[in-house]
């Protein structure tokens, strides 16, 4: 067997174990996954690529300078021979390069494909959902039990954590009743009868990065996040007055009904927590 031969049979098998690496990395993939598995056969993916790729260049491409010397002419029937037996060498090296062309393309297409499943993994796409909550008008608040609240038992300087009835522990409603006696409440401009009876609602989750935020501290009517410190004013609409939250806590529009118990009018105005809304105000 010729080098030539030798050499394009190892760059075939290169680019041949490539192909069956990305094959088994979609294979295993789809049946659920395996990281170690899938680490080794990415590795063989791309190993195979690269080995290919240089055995290649080691056997087929000319190395060093090509000097052509001035030949007399007419050439001599030796070297006439020659350049026949070159042709005749170099047809069959034309071949041997289209299949392992086609063996390079099938590699990286193989791989390109198989690098399209984990696009499986991003989940579906969120869609408005991050835009609202559970809150719609007229759904009553309930404590963590499921128990209605009533406006009467938000007495001030009370907090309790409220859900929309139905959807208890439903993580982006979860909103902070807030006591605060009345004549106290200075409403944001168009929010004048957001907080009956003195009774405000903000969300509970910070807009820095997330937490809950739960210390409530009357006699200054700041709400505190316990994770980076960050104070809301709860009088001026929960603005943030301390540490690095840039955004107000949404304020929850309120009622009571007939039977005294605390509804919603509505749902936030805007979007509550954290996100990409607030890219930029930092
Ligand atoms: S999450 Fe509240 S201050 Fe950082």
């Amino acid at each position: 067997m010729s080098t030539s031969t030798k050499g394009a049979g190892a760059v075939a098998a290169a680019f041949g174990a490539s192909v069956l690496a990305s094959a088994g990395l979609a294979i295993v993939y789809i049946a659920g996954g395996s990281p170690p598995i899938e680490g080794a056969l990415l590795l063989v993916a791309l190993g195979g690529i690269g080995a290919g790729l240089v055995l290649w260049a080691k056997r087929f491409l000319p190395v060093g300078d090509d000097v052509q010397e001035r030949e007399p002419l007419p050439s001599t029937p030796d070297e006439r021979a020659r350049a026949s037996d070159s042709f005749g060498a170099g047809a069959d090296l034309v071949a041997r390069r289209r299949l392992l062309v086609r063996l390079a393309a099938a590699a990286l297409g193989a791989l390109g494909i198989a690098a399209l499943f984990p696009i499986r993994s991003l989940g579906r796409a969120p869609g408005g959902a991050l835009f609202h909550t559970r809150w719609r008008a007229g759904v009553r608040a309930v404590d963590a039990s499921g128990t209605p609240v009533q406006a009467a038992s938000i007495t001030t300087g009370t907090v309790v954590t409220v859900f929309p009835e139905g959807h208890v522990g439903a993580a982006d409603s979860q909103t902070l009743l807030i006591g605060l006696g009345p004549g106290v409440y200075r409403p944001v401009a168009g929010r004048e009868d957001w907080a009956p009876e003195g009774v405000v609602g903000y969300s509970k989750i910070c807009t820095h990065v997330g937490c809950p935020v739960g210390l409530y501290q009357p006699s200054e009517h700041l709400l505190f996040c316990p994770c980076h410190q960050s104070a809301f004013d709860v009088l001026a609409g929960a603005r943030p007055v301390a540490g690095p939250a840039a955004r107000p806590l949404p304020q929850l529009p309120l009622t009571i009904d007939a039977a005294g118990y605390v509804v919603a009018r509505g749902d936030f105005p805007e979007p509550v927590g954290p996100g990409f809304w607030d890219r930029g105000r930092d």
